[in-house]
């Protein structure tokens, strides 16, 4: 195994020591696995979509699905616990929402809010800690979502509720327990009350505000405003990290700082440090009717866990120069209906923070990871911290 893979599996080990050794075992017994108390593992990319696709038979809502444990905090009807008719409505919707020129703005404001000067001190010979710096840009994003203003203490505060509420839950159990929903009620309440108050003053400089302009009632509103700051913050601190630590390790962080946004090439190293890194490992469906997967037969109420970073991993260590896979492309984002809602402002964030580090390699010098720790017992695997220097500037 090469150096960079080396060190993303200490990321997911360090995350999930019992999880992720059983996880890639049960991929090697084969596409389609039962687990006793865990639920039908899928480990095959074309099997996943099928499941992903068929909304007849696998659902986001039921036992062992994500409503089990979504829905308590956030209500019933916050997209991703919710199927059919009434989530294609809510999707349309909020379609507007996310137009790539939208996100792009979007994450450009708050990059310079956040990333503005990171090249400059890195150039200045300052020792720079990425995963801080990416957390003030999701704690910013997050301000924007909910419309806190955007101060360090708001930023911290933001990122810490969102961080604490997904600190809650945990691989091994399918719900959270009472006292958990009380507390993770009670601090989304707090980031989502100036989110109802932009709701109605209809500022069309905060998320909130646009989404009354879209037509969408104000529960409606905060419910995805809640489902925004949980699947998107997490995800974002983890990958970034990971991209800049894993392109250094296998030689191509150069290249990357140096190719545009939108290019050829760094949209393939991006792509395929998704690929590798998959910071969303897994999906879960409930079973609506009997089905099979692949050759499995499946029953209504079984669990079935889409193993999404066994999928993804069967493309091979990370290789930029590899030719994609198409069964595989994207999957890290999910498949059919629930494809991640925000992609584009996920890419448009990393977009944000390797425009923030491109000065670096266009003054001739080399970014080079000088520390780093793993983050340990979490849910997403990530670095707890990514020292990052500047070498030989001209
Ligand atoms: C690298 C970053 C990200 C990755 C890898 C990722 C991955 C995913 C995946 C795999 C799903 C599908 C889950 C399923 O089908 O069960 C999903 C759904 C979703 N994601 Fe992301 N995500 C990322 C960032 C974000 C961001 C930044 C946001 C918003 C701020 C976001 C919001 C959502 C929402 C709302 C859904 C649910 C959509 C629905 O159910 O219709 N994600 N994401």
């Amino acid at each position: 195994m090469s150096t960079a893979m080396r060190r993303e599996e200490r990321v997911q080990r360090a995350a999930h020591p019992f999880v992720y050794p059983a996880m890639r075992a049960v991929a090697r017994r084969g596409p389609v696995v039962r687990v006793p108390g865990i639920g039908v593992v899928v480990s095959d990319a074309a099997l996943a979509r099928e499941v992903l696709l068929d909304t007849e038979h696998f659902s986001k809502v039921g036992p062992g699905a994500p409503s089990d444990l979504w829905t308590p905090v956030l209500g019933p009807a916050v997209l991703l616990n919710m199927e059919g008719a009434d989530h294609a409505a809510l999707r349309r919707s909020l379609a507007g929402l996310f137009t790539p020129r939208a996100v792009r703005e979007l994450a450009r404001v708050e990059a310079d809010a956040a990333l503005g000067t990171l090249a400059a001190r890195l150039l200045a010979g300052e020792r720079v800690d990425l995963v801080r710096e990416v957390e003030h840009l999701a704690g910013t994003v997050i301000c924007r979502m909910t419309g806190l203003p955007p101060t360090d203490a708001g930023v911290r505060e933001a990122f810490g509720a969102a961080r604490e509420i997904v600190g809650l839950v945990r691989l091994h159990r399918r719900s959270l327990t009472p006292r958990q929903v009380s507390r993770a009620r009670e601090v989304l309440g707090r980031l989502t009350r100036h989110a109802g108050e932009a709701y109605r003053a209809g500022d069309p400089a905060t998320v909130p505000g646009r989404m009354a302009g879209l037509g969408l009632s104000e529960r409606e509103a905060l419910g995805a405003v809640g489902a925004f700051v949980l699947t998107g913050t997490e995800t974002i601190q983890s990958f970034t990290p990971r991209l800049v630590a894993l392109t250094h390790d296998a030689g191509w962080l150069e290249q990357l700082l140096q190719a545009e946004a939108g290019s050829a090439l760094r949209t393939r190293v991006v792509e395929e440090s998704l690929r590798t890194t998959v910071p969303s490992p897994a999906m879960l469906r409930s079973v609506r009717a009997e089905a099979r997967v692949g050759g499995t037969p499946v029953a209504a109420g079984d669990r079935v866990v889409i193993a999404t970073l066994s999928c993804c991993r069967a493309g091979g260590p990370f290789d930029p120069g590899a030719p994609v896979d198409p069964a595989i492309r994207h999957l890290w984002f999910g498949a059919g209906p629930h494809f991640c809602l925000c992609m584009p402002l996920a890419l448009a964030q990393v977009d944000a923070v390797l425009d923030a580090l491109a000065p670096v390699a266009a003054a001739g010098a080399r970014l080079r990871v000088v520390r780093r720790r793993v983050a340990r017992g979490v849910l997403i695997p990530a670095y707890r911290s990514l020292e990052l220097v500047a070498e030989g500037a001209r």
